[in-house]
């Protein structure tokens, strides 16, 4: 396909806590290893829901960032970007709007679900409807092809297929497609052409997905392609239409069962959270004083894990040997639920100070931040551009 690409992005919700960490960047962190990464504030998307609270955007966006770069997100192999910083997001949402039927945004599971939730606010606005088109146009003017979420995020990723799939159908045809496409297939020389053929006739006339997939990464390590010579190769593999817009694929991040002090889900509107950057006599305190089982009211009375919030930390921060001694501990009532919980703490504050030195520098030196922000924002709208400029071709807009 076009160069492998992640994406994700999170709405500004201002400093993150361990289940932030534990359930997404834990994993963003581990992507930038492997692919070319895009991170960005969605600060758009804040306001579809707090347009009336707009004050408290600004700083979530620099919090949220500074325990992005904590949490080990690196500046040099992944780029950081503000939404609103890239303009190109408005302009393509705007187009793509044009052609996505009110249905497919109306059907979107998250859309009802809200505004049955949040009766406190009015959401019957044209933006809240509009927000998975958003969601869309954010990760499809990137090509990226692989999208790290969570998995209430899925069916806008299915959306966002769907809307790529639509948009090369309605603006990938153009006049003598299949004499531009053969005059693109010589271009890529002899050998690679004979290939290109070959692997084009074994899907087409057997479906063969590994030859489409050999053909797609032959193609995207074809320098010697123009960028509309490409979106007509990889589009005629499959059909006569070019392929301007990339489906992109859910990574799903696997839920993370981070427990809240309460036991419930650890979020921020429950007050239930450890921040990710907690003073660690906060994390102590915080921790000592959760909940436990119920049933072990005095110290000798026994107890289940399971029942017991505690326990889901320890599955989180403890190895084997440390889930047995508390597991066996709690049982027998041999260990006290002070004791349990040390580890636990001990774990969490030993994960966060390499977070508190990393996240101290950009404190110490903000601009350091806006340096990094705008280098990412710079890079990131080259990229938008490029998918635009061809966007607007497509729809006959170009007036060259
Ligand atoms: N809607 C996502 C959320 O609420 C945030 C988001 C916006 C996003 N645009 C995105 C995630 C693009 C992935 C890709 O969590
Ligand atoms: Fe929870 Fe540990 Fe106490 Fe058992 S011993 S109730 S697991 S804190």
């Amino acid at each position: 396909m076009y160069p492998e690409r992640v994406l994700s992005g999170m709405r500004p919700t201002g400093a993150m806590h361990i289940g932030h960490y534990h359930g997404a960047l834990k994993n963003w962190v581990r992507l930038q290893n492997e692919y070319p990464c895009f991170f960005f504030v969605a600060d758009w998307h804040a306001l579809t829901t707090a347009y009336d609270e707009t004050e408290i955007i600004e700083k979530s966006v620099w919090d949220m960032l500074v325990d992005w770069l904590a949490a080990g997100i690196d500046p040099g192999q992944s780029t950081l970007f503000i939404q609103s910083r890239v303009p190109e997001h408005a302009e393509l949402t705007l187009l793509l709007g044009m052609a996505t039927p009110l249905g497919w945004l109306e059907r979107v599971p998250t859309y009802k679900d809200q505004i049955e939730r949040l009766t406190h606010k009015d959401l019957l606005t044209y933006g809240f409807l509009g927000y998975p088109l958003m969601q869309a146009a954010d990760i499809l003017i990137y090509r990226a092809n692989l999208v790290p979420v969570g998995e209430d995020q899925v069916p806008h990723i299915e959306m966002t297929r769907e809307m790529a799939r639509r948009f090369n159908h309605l603006y990938g045809r153009e006049p003598g497609f299949e004499q531009k496409a053969q005059d693109a297939v010589r271009k890529l020389g002899a050998k690679r052409a004979r290939l290109y053929e070959e692997l084009r006739k074994r899907f087409q006339e057997q479906g063969d997905a590994e030859a489409i997939g050999q053909a797609r990464a032959m193609l995207g390590d074809a320098q010697s392609l123009s960028m509309g010579d490409r979106e007509r190769l990889f589009g005629y593999l499959e059909g006569s239409r070019k392929l301007i817009l990339v489906e992109p694929q859910a990574l799903l991040t696997e839920a993370s069962r981070m427990p809240g002090l309460d036991g419930q889900k650890m979020s921020k509107s429950y007050g239930n959270t450890i921040g990710m950057r907690e003073d660690p006599e906060v994390v102590t305190r915080k921790v000592r004083t959760m909940p436990t089982d119920p049933a072990r009211v005095r110290r000798n009375d026994a107890g289940s894990p399971e029942k017991c919030p505690v326990w889901q930390l320890h599955l989180v921060y403890s190895d084997d040997d440390t889930r047995a001694w508390a597991d066996k501990g709690c049982r027998s009532a041999g260990i006290g639920c002070l004791e349990c919980k040390q580890p636990v703490i001990d774990a969490i504050i030993r994960e966060q100070e390499p977070m508190r030195e990393r996240a101290q520098v950009y404190l110490d030196d903000p601009t350091l931040l806006r340096n990094i922000v705008a280098d990412g924002c710079d890079r990131a709208r080259k990229a938008a551009q490029e998918t635009m400029r061809e966007v607007r071709e497509a729809m006959g807009l170009a007036y060259t």
